[in-house]
């Protein structure tokens, strides 16, 4: 059984996460953008991650436009934030980015964010969102500061247990001990 791994990456987490999963189950690694979606019939499992932008996963709608013709295979997508990975955010991923219509297996995994590194228009959009989140009643106290910390702490996560998990997924399948 082939894995295909695509990946939609900014400033690189997202591609090493690919790359790293890649190398433990044997799969073939590409950016979304360059696959050409031939030759899919070597492939078993079909992987897809995306960085968030705006709780929108980038490239997963193209991804996702191919799905009839992988919909026979075992598909996992991952999306990499800057968040740290949790009940609520999954389920505003999900929601967010309409997964619930596939058949699908989802992962939410944390990557690098570092504001003092962004482009001026990034900049604006981070920071009017920041600010939009201090006026809404429905975050918490805990959740504003942390969102107010991101625009001068970066960070740098690097989330071995998704990574893991992942992995042990896509080697469940391939062994047969997981349904595609
Ligand atoms: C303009 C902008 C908006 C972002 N919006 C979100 C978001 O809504 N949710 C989130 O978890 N991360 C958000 N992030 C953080 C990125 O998803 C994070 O930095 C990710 O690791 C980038 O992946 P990459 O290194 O592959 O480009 C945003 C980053 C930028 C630059």
């Amino acid at each position: 059984m082939k894995t295909l791994i695509l990946y939609e990456s900014k400033r690189g987490s997202t591609q090493q996460y690919a790359e790293d999963i890649g190398k433990l189950v044997l799969a073939d690694v590409m950016p979304l953008k360059k696959y050409k979606w031939k030759n899919l019939d070597e492939y078993d499992i079909i992987v897809f991650g995306g960085w968030v932008k705006g709780n929108a996963i980038q490239g997963v709608d193209d991804f996702l436009s191919h799905y009839d013709e992988i919909k026979e295979k075992a598909v996992i997508i991952f999306a990499n934030g800057l968040s740290y990975p949790t009940t609520e955010g999954r389920d505003g991923l999900i929601s967010g980015n309409i997964l619930d219509l596939y058949h699908i297996r989802f992962y939410q995994l944390q990557g690098k964010f570092d504001f003092a590194k962004l482009g001026m228009i990034e900049k604006i959009l981070v920071k009017s969102s920041v600010n939009r989140m201090q006026n809404d009643d429905n975050f918490t106290e805990e959740h504003k500061a942390q969102m107010l910390s991101l625009l001068t702490t970066k960070i740098d996560g690097y989330d071995q247990n998704g990574v893991n998990k992942i992995v042990a997924v896509i080697n469940r399948i391939i062994s047969g001990e997981a349904a595609k």
